[in-house]
């Protein structure tokens, strides 16, 4: 197995049920935050460690996205012959990326979106990253997932304490604190009720990942919701070799949840260079309003 990762993995078949009727011809992906789709702000934060190869996991009404990474000649030439030099860069700056595109079938899970990928990922490590779960950019969770990889050679995954109460909306661990950040993973629940969690301490989604977890994702029994689970495999993967976990205390935003697309759009607007100033002073007007409307 190479130790370097070269490729990462996006599921990204699911339906948008959350973003209805948004979502009924156009993928979620491709919902714009501020100016770029969803899954951009993903492919940027693998792009900028080093990775070149996306393998995407996609459905039917997923096209867009492959439109969205291709090169447009015509959009170039134009922005070209127009001297919009910025916009250009902007348009070409991932066409050095490579992306292969897999069509998930059935809709049997996150787990089994993974598995679609394994002729392609062949005897690699490699990312998997779920881009509803936006990271924000000057925060270095990648990179240091990927160092920790480096260091142990085992799997890593991204954890974030949550309110108990929202433990039943992810995969949490149980584990024990190696060092700092890191946690030796010593069991994990996919969904759990408050009262069931082993702890507070929630998969988010970013992991790396070896590719022995092909062989469980095909022997696992499907789990919650009647879906292959990665959580379950993983699960199954741990009684083979260790696995562990990254505490990341950055910023991530929610964006496959209505409230967190909006907290996020509020946050990268405040940052980008265009808006900033008018987006801030409209806030700021709209925040005395609030006051006075009703909630
Ligand atoms: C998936 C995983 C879950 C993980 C979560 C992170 O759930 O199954 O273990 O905690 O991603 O976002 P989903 O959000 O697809 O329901």
């Amino acid at each position: 197995m190479s130790s370097e990762v070269r490729k990462a993995v996006f599921p990204a078949a699911g339906l948008g049920t959350r973003f209805l009727p948004a979502t009924k011809a156009s993928p979620k992906e491709m919902l714009p935050i501020v100016d770029k789709p969803m899954i951009q702000y993903a492919v940027e934060e693998a792009e900028k460690c080093g990775i070149r190869e996306f393998i995407i996991i996609t459905g039917r009404n997923k096209r867009t996205i492959e439109d969205h990474f291709d090169s447009v000649m015509e959009l170039e030439v134009t922005l070209k012959k127009k001297g919009k030099h910025s916009l250009l860069n902007e348009v070409q700056r991932l066409n050095h990326l490579h992306f292969a595109y897999i069509r998930q079938r059935m809709p049997l899970g996150l787990g089994h979106a993974i598995l679609c990928s394994k002729p392609v990922v062949h005897n690699e490590p490699f990312a998997v990253m779920l881009s509803d779960d936006i990271i924000d950019p000057e925060d270095a969770l990648l990179k240091e997932m990927l160092k920790c990889f480096q260091k142990y050679q085992s799997p890593v995954l991204a954890l974030q304490k949550v309110p108990k109460k929202d433990v039943s909306r992810y995969g949490i661990i149980k584990g024990i604190k190696v060092d700092k950040n890191l946690f030796k993973i010593e069991d994990l629940v996919e969904k759990p009720s408050p009262s069931n969690a082993p702890s507070n301490i929630a998969i988010i989604g970013r992991y790396i990942l070896t590719p022995d977890i092909f062989h469980f994702l095909e022997t696992v029994t499907p789990g919650k919701d009647g879906e292959i689970q990665l959580t379950d495999a993983l699960k199954a993967l741990l009684k083979t070799r260790d696995i562990y976990g990254y505490l990341f205390e950055g910023r991530r935003y929610d964006a496959g949840d209505k409230a967190g697309f909006l907290e996020a759009t509020v946050e990268f607007a405040l940052k980008n260079p265009e808006v900033k100033t008018q987006f801030r002073k409209y806030l700021l007007s709209l925040k005395s309003n609030l006051k006075t409307r009703q909630g």
